[in-house]
């Protein structure tokens, strides 16, 4: 098991791996405005509230706002996760796609595909007749949409030209104790043993871009009240360890994370401030860190060849954290 790490401890070993980590705490790279020069990515997990969709539209306009004030364009958003709480009873023709996807997100600022995977809300069949993973998997089929989703795992190389990321977007749905919604919303035991060789034949494959990035919707370590996951830890994490993988990304928690852990080679990122409700964090960054805060929001990503830097932007607008990843593993904290 990884070793806790608060900021304190992190900051300290920052400084004994990394040259680059002396200036941490004033680094004008990371505080200043975006790399008009990189290739710019949007992640938002838990968005698809049902009900009130203040949280949502906070975050969505925030996500254009910034997005305008630092003349960037997102080549592509990466959503998280629980796309779709509540019933769909339109299934692919189910109005909220236009209110609460199509028209939230619009094309004139975000014109792009938004990569998507399946949260345990999506697994969930509501109406009875409506499979919601069926229902997300029909409605990227759709012509025109923005909307890819090719099957509950896949992957891809980003950009397609040069690609700076190789991404592996998995489905976390493995554990019908971990979503709270019973064991008829999470894919079948042959479901889960295929999807995990696949991932392991995934990895032993040779790079195909600088940074290696894996998604799931559940995250593998979580200060938030779903905490860490049993079988992703038992699955999942020995695979990120052994083949050296940047960045793990997640939502399910209602809030936005980085985690470390000392001797690990993957950053845990979680973003899942989107639109749901906000959950209080069980764990504050204090203890384990460096970042983790309950607010809306979003977070930025940032390619180049050298680095990724990762931002959690605030639905005020206002970046609350921010870190780069160098080639080789360096992090540098804002
Ligand atoms: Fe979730």
């Amino acid at each position: 098991m990884a070793e806790f790490v608060n900021r304190r401890e992190f900051l300290r070993q920052s400084f004994a791996f990394s040259a680059l980590a002396i200036g941490v705490g004033s680094l004008p790279a990371l505080a200043a405005a975006p790399n008009k020069g990189a290739t710019h990515v949007f992640l938002i997990g838990d968005w698809g509230w049902e009900g009130d969709l203040a949280g949502q539209r906070s975050t969505a306009q925030a996500a254009i706002q910034y997005a305008a004030t630092h003349r960037i364009a997102p080549e592509a958003f990466f959503m998280l996760g629980d796309s779709w709480y509540g019933q769909m009873p339109g299934g692919v023709d189910d109005p909220r796609w236009k209110v609460q996807f199509e028209d939230m997100y619009p094309k004139s600022s975000f014109d792009c595909p938004f990569y998507s995977i399946m949260g345990n809300h999506d697994y969930q069949k509501m109406p009875a007749n409506v499979v919601k993973t069926e229902m997300e998997l029909a409605y990227a089929k759709r012509h025109g949409t923005r909307w890819t989703q090719p099957a509950l795992y896949y992957t891809f190389d980003f950009p397609a030209k040069n690609p700076l990321i190789h991404v592996i977007a998995l489905d976390s749905n493995v554990d019908p104790g971990h979503g709270h919604l019973g064991a008829s919303f999470v894919m079948s035991a042959e479901q889960q043993a295929t999807q995990l060789k696949w991932l392991a034949a995934e990895l032993d494959k040779p790079p195909t871009a600088p940074f290696t990035v894996v998604m799931g919707h559940h995250p593998i370590f979580s200060n938030g009240p779903h905490g860490d996951h049993k079988v992703l830890i038992a699955e999942w994490e020995p695979l990120l360890r052994q083949h050296q993988v940047d960045f793990y990304l997640a939502g399910h928690d209602h809030d936005l994370q980085h985690l470390e852990f000392e001797g690990h080679p993957t950053s845990f990122v979680c973003s899942g401030a989107g639109g749901a409700d906000l959950y209080d964090l069980k764990i504050p960054e204090a203890e384990r860190g460096p970042f983790a805060e309950k607010v809306y929001g979003f977070t930025h990503m940032e390619l180049t060849p050298e680095k990724v830097t990762m931002r959690h932007i605030a639905a005020d607008g206002k970046v609350i954290h921010a870190f780069s990843r160098a080639k080789g593993g360096q992090i540098v904290l804002s």
